[in-house]
């Protein structure tokens, strides 16, 4: 299975913070945001990782990213896109990357404290996507779905809710995904639509769900980005990375300190 994490776009309601770096950049707690998909993916076991990336931030990402995980046998590639068209253009992004692979695709912006790893590696065919209860479910996509976890219905931020389920920003395709998104027509807001891609799958009778137990967070605002910070120190989910993740960044940080010593030299 490939992974591909989608860390693009302006992200205009942080600003200033977003002026000088990309959103998936800004620290949680201990590290920035983009350690957080990353961790999902490796977790489940992917070894080859394509990171989207705005095109004022593809330097800063790579002077972040760019090696520390050689070691690990985890190869990460990063594509440049210039205009943001919506999250299935992941997959139009990624086609030669994706080749004849599945695919899951993390939010760059998203924060989950269960560990979805096992269940991303049991995935076989079709699509499958992760679905949290909340109260507030017509600012997502929301899916219901039948007491085998078959999705049944799925609409994007509906003003009357069929469920309190709500989309989160996971999703696990099989290579069709990428003839899907291709064929996409832009919604009425100018994008072309995750929710398209999971209902083609849904008509097709190939869309599951999982649901979500724990924190689930996405920190595209002042409050939500807080927040992140605040409930990953409080229930301590900086220390359940996985190990490749830990050492990468103590590498990195060791790295960074040697070359700060010979500066104070
Ligand atoms: C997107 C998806 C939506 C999903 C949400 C999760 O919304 O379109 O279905 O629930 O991510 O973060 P957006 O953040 O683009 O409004």
């Amino acid at each position: 299975m490939k992974g591909i994490i989608l860390a693009g776009g302006t992200a205009t309601r942080l600003f200033p913070l977003t002026a000088t770096t990309s959103k998936q950049l800004l620290p949680i707690y201990d590290r920035q945001m983009i350690f957080y998909p990353l961790n999902v993916l490796i977790k489940a076991g992917i070894k080859n990782i394509l990171i989207i990336v705005a095109p004022e931030h593809s330097g800063q990402f790579i002077n972040l990213l760019g090696s520390i995980f050689e070691k690990a046998g985890i190869h990460l590639e990063f594509k440049v896109q210039k205009v943001p068209k919506g999250l299935a253009e992941a997959f139009v992004l990624g086609e030669s990357f994706i080749g004849d692979d599945n695919v899951a695709m993390a939010l760059g912006d998203n924060i989950f404290e269960d560990d979805l790893g096992e269940k991303i590696k049991r995935f076989e065919r079709g699509g499958l996507v992760f679905a949290k209860k909340v109260s507030d479910p017509e600012r997502f996509g929301v899916v219901e779905f039948d007491e085998n976890d078959n999705v049944i219905s799925i609409e994007e931020k509906p003003k009357k809710a069929k469920s309190n389920y709500a989309l989160t920003g996971i999703y696990v395709y099989d290579k069709r995904v990428i003839k899907i998104a291709k064929n996409l027509s832009p919604s009425c807001r100018g994008e072309v639509e995750i929710t398209d891609v999971n209902k083609r799958f849904m008509k097709m009778g190939e869309l599951k769900v999982e649901k979500i137990r724990g924190a689930w967070l996405d920190a595209g605002t002042y409050d939500s980005l807080l927040e992140a910070s605040n409930v990953v120190k409080k229930k301590e989910l900086y220390k359940k990375f996985d190990p490749i993740v830990d050492l990468a960044i103590m590498e990195f940080n060791s790295e960074l300190k040697k070359i700060a010593k010979k500066r104070l030299n």
